[in-house]
């Protein structure tokens, strides 16, 4: 079976033949195989929303080859069933709604696929339940929400579409950090129990790492690093030199071993860090003053 996205040797030139232009990807190679949650890192205009343009068709790479399940998108004229396979929230919700109630957003898409109205109510009131904004009232216009508000909305309109790709672009910027949690939480549901593949980029890798099973580190067009985040976070020194936010807790822990601590620092949540702490600490015995650290 072909993987889900191919990139074979991905170049992007913005504004090709003017003074403007500007080499965006150079030489992308990229698998990404169904069920995966991966995160694409990157600091600012490292090439991460230009890259994901590429999955569904949105941009056509100036050279080499984007495939799509087997289909190369620079030769189909089906981005249609492109759009529908492969679902995108963009960066900024403002600019992908336009409806004049939340309910015609959420059911724009479905109508343009010639759903029934009975069926499009379903869906709507499925994914209103998923993202948590069934207290809003679906005649409002969503012109009138929070940042946060209208994210979810934008969010929830991709999904009534049920993609078998996710694609979010930094979709925890206007979150307060329960909303960031709420919608982690219920991507990684669907990634778990519905087997849908989901590809977020994000600025940080502390939000991210707890879910991602990949990460994929962009620098200036280039993909700089990929793997399991505890393979990445080995590279801290590197992460942290090119912006890239780390949990601070494997920023404490790369300190530790800096200054001496024979300590792991590529650990994933507060629990690991708690165990290879307390670990260290009893290594140390009675001989060293930093047994002040409690061990429970
Ligand atoms: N329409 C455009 N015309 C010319 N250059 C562009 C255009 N869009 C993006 N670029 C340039 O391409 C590079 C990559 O941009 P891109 O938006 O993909 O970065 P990004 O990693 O998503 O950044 P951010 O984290 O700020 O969203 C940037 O240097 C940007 O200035
Ligand atoms: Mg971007």
């Amino acid at each position: 079976m072909p993987s889900l996205i191919e990139l074979r040797d991905v170049w992007y030139q913005y504004n090709p033949n003017s003074p403007l232009s500007y080499w965006a990807l150079k030489g992308i190679d990229l698998k990404i195989e169904r069920g995966e949650f991966i995160s694409i890192i990157g600091p600012t205009g490292s090439g991460k929303s230009t890259l994901i343009q590429h999955f569904n068709g949105l941009l056509k790479p100036t050279k080499g080859e984007v495939i799509v399940d087997g289909i190369e998108i620079s030769k189909t004229k089906d981005l249609k069933a492109l759009r529908k396979k492969v679902g995108m929230v963009f960066q900024y919700p403002e600019t992908q709604i336009f409806s004049e109630t939340i309910y015609d957003e959420l059911a724009f898409g479905l109508r343009n696929y010639g759903y029934s109205e009975d069926e499009i109510k379903e869906r709507v009131e499925d994914v209103v339940k998923k993202l948590g904004i069934e207290y809003i009232p679906l005649d409002k216009s969503p012109f009138l929400l929070s940042g946060g508000e209208m994210r979810r909305v934008a969010i929830a309109s991709v999904l009534a579409m049920e993609p078998e790709v996710f694609v979010l672009d930094e979709p925890l910027a206007n979150l307060d950090p329960q909303g960031r949690r709420e919608l982690l939480k219920e991507i990684d549901y669907l990634n778990r129990k519905e087997s849908l593949t989901v590809i977020i980029v994000s600025h940080d890798l502390s939000e991210v790492s707890k879910y991602a099973d990949r990460i994929i580190v962009l620098f200036d067009g280039t993909i700089l690093m990929d793997g399991p985040p505890r393979e990445i976070f080995k590279n801290v020194e590197k992460l942290l030199e090119i912006s890239l936010g780390v949990p601070q807790i494997v920023e404490l822990l790369y300190t530790l071993y800096k200054k001496g601590a024979d300590i792991p620092y590529n650990i994933l949540d507060l629990d690991e860090a708690v165990r290879v702490i307390v670990k260290w600490r009893r290594s140390l015995g009675n001989r060293d003053k930093l047994r002040t650290i409690p061990t429970t």
